[in-house]
């Protein structure tokens, strides 16, 4: 994972945001931020006043060139209730420092380090630093599924604090969990409510927002199967989305016609498109991209359920086939689908 959180002034690379150009949009400049925040879908920036940072009310759209405002709107964040209306209001200590750097502690305000450290995912390591054995280090890879899962879940999901406030505070991430733990133990992941469509979940309980895919991971049936985020992810590496390899192979490494998992027939046979089509991406049907990161601009579920035309029809929420061909309507879709002998009408083209 990369090193997204930087300060100008000795990183002057990472800012991506326009700032030679006057914006009204912008209303502060360079010489106000003390660290940039981001820079592959958004970058924000943060200033500080005394201890504490905070928000500045404009970020860059990466993909578009352009500022937007940057507010937490009512009825977004369940937090905002607890604080006051403006950015300045609203430290970044106890709604965002917790995942974005490792040690931050909730009196003194201070981290060992920005970013996603070792030690986030590995536990303490002076220990370890000072004599190396297995014993006093944390390896995720040697934890149970849960424990293992919950080492990516403490950051990337949306939820809250079993006990808030803490010291006076409201906290969006889980105070005082490390690797290794339980992180049921404190935290709760965001409520789900079948039928409902809000700013965290679609009717079906996918996630909305991005960020979530935690949330979304622990519905899946690979999930109960024990498979771990970092089965997928190599998260030592910066190449994108941390993948060890590009498209189908990713899956296929796995759903070969020998494993119980696996595809009973060819690539082609399961999807109904031709192998090389862009319908044949396992993505574009089990992760599609519906999670909005900033507007306009969507990250994958994790789920990885197949989300039926008639679904889209019951609640809005975006199913793959109708997605992709534009131009089609969800019966057809339904009705191409009621065609496959693959899978099951009961299940997808009702
Ligand atoms: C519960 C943990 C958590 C909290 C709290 C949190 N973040 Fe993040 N943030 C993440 C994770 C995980 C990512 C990685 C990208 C993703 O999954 O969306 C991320 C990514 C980002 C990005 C980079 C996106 C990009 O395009 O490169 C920005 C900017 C950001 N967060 C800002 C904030 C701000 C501002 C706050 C506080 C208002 C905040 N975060 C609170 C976990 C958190
Ligand atoms: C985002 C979480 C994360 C961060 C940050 C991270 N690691 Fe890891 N690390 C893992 C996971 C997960 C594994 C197990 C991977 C596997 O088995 O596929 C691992 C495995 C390792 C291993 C191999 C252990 C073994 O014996 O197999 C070493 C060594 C290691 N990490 C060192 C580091 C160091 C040093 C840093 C900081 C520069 C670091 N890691 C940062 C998640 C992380
Ligand atoms: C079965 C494989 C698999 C598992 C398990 C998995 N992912 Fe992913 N993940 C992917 C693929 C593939 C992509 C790229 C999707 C795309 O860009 O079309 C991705 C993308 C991402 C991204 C980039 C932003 C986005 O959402 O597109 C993040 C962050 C991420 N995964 C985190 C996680 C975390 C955290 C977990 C565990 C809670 C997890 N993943 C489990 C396969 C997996
Ligand atoms: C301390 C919080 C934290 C923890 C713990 C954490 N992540 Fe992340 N993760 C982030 C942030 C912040 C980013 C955004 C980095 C960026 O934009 O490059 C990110 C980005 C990612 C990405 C997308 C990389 C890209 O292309 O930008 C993947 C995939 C991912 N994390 C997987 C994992 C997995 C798997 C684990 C568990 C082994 C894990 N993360 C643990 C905070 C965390
Ligand atoms: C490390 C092995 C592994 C990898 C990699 C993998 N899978 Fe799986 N997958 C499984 C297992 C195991 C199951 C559970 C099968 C069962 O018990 O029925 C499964 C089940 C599924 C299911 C059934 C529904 C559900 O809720 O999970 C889908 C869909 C799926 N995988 C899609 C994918 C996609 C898409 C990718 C690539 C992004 C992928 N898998 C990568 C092992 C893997
Ligand atoms: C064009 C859409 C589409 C594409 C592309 C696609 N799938 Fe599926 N997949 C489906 C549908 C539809 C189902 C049935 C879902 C259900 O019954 O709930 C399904 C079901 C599955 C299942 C559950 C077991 C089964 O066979 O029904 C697995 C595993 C799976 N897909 C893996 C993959 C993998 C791996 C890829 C990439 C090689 C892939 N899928 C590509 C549409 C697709
Ligand atoms: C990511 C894009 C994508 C997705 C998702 C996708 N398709 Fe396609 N589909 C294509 C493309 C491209 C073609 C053109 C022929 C080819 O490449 O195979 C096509 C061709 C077709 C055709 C034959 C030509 C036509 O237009 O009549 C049918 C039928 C079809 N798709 C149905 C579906 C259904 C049903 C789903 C959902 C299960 C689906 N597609 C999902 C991209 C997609």
């Amino acid at each position: 994972m990369a090193n997204i959180l930087r300060d100008p002034r000795q990183h002057p690379e990472a800012v991506v945001g326009d700032f030679t150009h006057p914006d009204p949009v912008r209303t502060f400049t360079l010489d106000d931020v003390a660290f940039t925040y981001g820079g592959r879908f958004k970058q924000r920036y943060f200033t500080k006043r005394g201890d504490d940072y905070f928000p500045l009310p404009a970020q860059w759209d990466v993909a578009k060139k352009k500022w937007l405002p940057y507010h937490v709107e009512a009825g977004t964040d369940w937090w905002v209730p607890f604080y006051g209306p403006a950015n300045f209001d609203r430290p970044t200590g106890p709604t965002c420092d917790g995942c974005h750097s490792v040690n931050y502690d909730v009196r003194t305000k201070q981290v060992t380090e920005w970013n996603v450290g070792c030690e986030k995912c590995h536990g303490p390591g002076s220990a370890h630093v000072a004599h190396a054995t297995k014993a006093n280090i944390v390896n995720p890879g040697t934890l149970d599924f849960v424990r293992a899962n919950d080492v990516c879940i403490q950051c990337h999901s949306q939820g809250r604090p079993l006990h808030n406030p803490i010291e006076g505070r409201y906290f969006d991430w889980p105070v005082g969990f490390t690797a290794g733990e339980r992180l049921a133990d404190y935290w709760q992941l965001e409520e789900t409510k079948f039928g409902t469509t809000n700013f965290f979940q679609y009717a079906d309980v996918t996630s909305h927002k991005n960020r979530m895919q935690g949330n979304d991971f622990v519905q899946s049936t690979m999930y109960h199967r024990q498979l771990r985020c970092f089965d997928c992810h190599e998260v030592h590496s910066s190449a994108v989305s941390s993948l060890p390899v590009s498209g189908n192979a990713l899956c296929l490494a796995c759903h070969t016609k020998e494993n119980p998992a696996g595809l009973r027939g060819t690539v082609s046979e399961h999807t109904h498109h031709a192998a090389k089509s862009a319908g044949s991406q396992c993505t574009a049907c089990h992760m599609p991209r519906i999670e909005q990161t900033i507007k306009d601009n969507y990250v994958a579920a994790h789920t990885f359920r197949f989300i039926t035309p008639d679904e889209t029809e019951k609640s809005g929420i975006p199913n793959p086939c109708t997605s992709c061909h534009k131009d089609k309507s969800n019966g057809w879709a339904r009705e191409e689908l009621a065609k496959w002998t693959s899978t099951s009408p009961w299940r997808v083209a009702q």
